[in-house]
């Protein structure tokens, strides 16, 4: 596949200076960072890949929108233009903003789960799966096996595993207390989930009348992966797709920081009003503020409501995932091992493929992350044994399904150079790879450890 790029549909209006330190430069701020990539400061990073989550470019449409804002306490224009287009886009009942989408789960998942309870998933990401343990429960993963050999190029490798999920639904039967599918499925790789997969997943949980729970984060890229790769679906609208994907479920999380463009932002939703949309107004009244701003201003409503709308515009999506998909088939060149077909927010490097020499515990996610950083001013994060490999309960250091390097690259800011550069990056470190050590933990907190931990290098 020969690396093509799409051209960016916008003009670049303002701009933000990068600053270049040198190689010595990084090499003290990294070690003063405890080689903890979340405690460097951005002003010492020249191309930041750590989250393509709240760092997107709003549009001038969305700027102008901020001007709007109506701050009243209660009942703000803001809000109501926000619903239309929720209602709109996924047609549920009842959908309460929120001011991320931590607090999205953070609302929700307690009504859901309890002690004993589990909660199965596609793939929770880390703060599901910390909000389905801080209300007691367990997280079980259950993705299709193709997700976890990078190589193989099938086309939804975010799946549910069915087959597995039907033995789950019966081990853990009268224990289930949600069912969640992450689209994409961004542990995976930013994999997409296919509409057959979330119908069948949905049919089982309606037959065990189980709750089934969308994390929407990257809902548009997933309905746009569905639009190229699901043949029933080529010649249907990114917006009917994504109406059929949230009408297969019965709520949603959303963090509202990645599709719908903004910097900040949450949405959580019930299909159906009832008693469940009641708890999940007094749950946000009580955690994020009043019902019709919940934990945000009124200018962050509008610039959402808008935002939503050019998330799913299909230019837009088909620039965005064209970023992602240039940069694998640089790697592709290159001969550095990635989760393929490249999937929907970035790159996620195969760091056990690169770095074999380097054991899960001694992290090899965070050594190829450190050494990016080192090479170029890159900053990505680990989404491997690092992040994931930490016990609930024992505390004991296990293997994560995947090593990864991953590259998130935000929307609407980056150009091609920047992707070049990376590839340039990867490809001298690849040179050398032999020769970079792993890390091992110092300190670390209790749950969600790879934003706080202090690490330090193997000798
Ligand atoms: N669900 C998924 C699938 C996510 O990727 C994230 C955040 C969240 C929920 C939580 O949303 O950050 O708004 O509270 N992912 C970011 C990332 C942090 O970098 O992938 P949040």
């Amino acid at each position: 596949m020969a690396a093509k790029y799409v051209m960016e549909p916008f003009r670049i209006k303002m701009v933000e200076p990068i600053r270049l330190l040198s190689r010595q430069e990084r090499e003290k701020a990294i070690s003063r960072a405890h080689y903890n990539l979340f405690y460097l400061k951005s002003e010492d990073v020249a191309i930041d890949l750590l989250s393509d989550s709240g760092s997107n470019a709003m549009s001038s449409a969305q700027w102008a929108g901020m001007m709007l804002g109506d701050e009243s306490y209660a009942g703000s224009s803001n809000y109501y233009r926000l619903m239309e287009v929720t209602t709109k886009l996924f047609g549920y009942d009842y959908v309460q903003p929120v001011h991320q989408g931590r607090a999205a789960e953070k609302v929700l998942f307690p009504l859901l789960l309890s002690e004993g309870k589990v909660a199965i998933s596609n793939m929770f990401f880390d703060t599901t799966r910390a909000h389905v343990e801080l209300a007691g429960g367990r997280a079980i993963d259950c993705v299709v096996p193709e997700a976890r050999i990078t190589q193989s190029r099938a086309p939804f490798k975010g799946n549910m595993d069915i087959e597995r999920f039907k033995l789950l639904l019966e081990e853990y039967k009268g224990r289930i207390g949600v069912v969640v599918m992450t689209v994409t499925n961004n542990s995976a790789g930013g994999q997409p989930v296919s509409l057959e997969n979330l119908r069948q997943v949905s049919e089982l949980c309606k037959e065990h009348a189980l709750p089934l729970s969308l994390d929407a984060a990257r809902f548009a890229e997933n309905a746009y992966f569905i639009k190229q790769r699901e043949e029933e679906y080529k010649n249907r609208s990114i917006e009917e797709i994504v109406y059929e994907m949230f009408q297969l479920c019965d709520y949603f999380t959303m963090s509202a920081k990645k599709d719908a463009i903004l910097n900040m932002g949450g949405l959580v939703g019930a299909r159906v009003d009832g008693e469940m949309a009641l708890s999940i107004k007094a749950n946000t009244i009580s955690f994020e503020g009043f019902s019709s701003y919940g934990g945000l201003a009124g200018r962050d409503l509008e610039a959402m409501a808008i935002g939503l709308l050019e998330g799913v515009q299909e230019d837009q999506l088909r620039y965005r995932i064209g970023q992602v998909e240039y940069l694998s088939a640089l790697l592709e060149e290159a001969g550095i091992a990635h989760q393929t077909p490249a999937g929907g927010h970035g790159l996620f490097i195969d760091a056990k493929a690169l770095l074999p020499h380097i054991p899960y515990y001694e992290f090899p996610g965070q050594a190829l992350a450190i050494e990016l950083y080192k090479e170029a001013g890159i900053r990505g994060c680990d989404v491997g044994s690092y992040m994931m490999g930490n016990d609930p309960d024992t505390r004991k250091q296990m293997e994560a399904e995947f090593e990864f390097t991953r590259l998130a690259i935000p929307r609407r800011v980056y150009t091609q150079s920047h992707l070049d550069l990376i590839a340039q990056a990867l490809i001298e470190i690849k040179k050398r790879a032999d020769r970079i050590k792993g890390y091992r933990i110092v300190w670390e907190p209790p749950i969600l450890r790879h934003f706080q931990a202090h690490l330090a290098p193997v000798e």
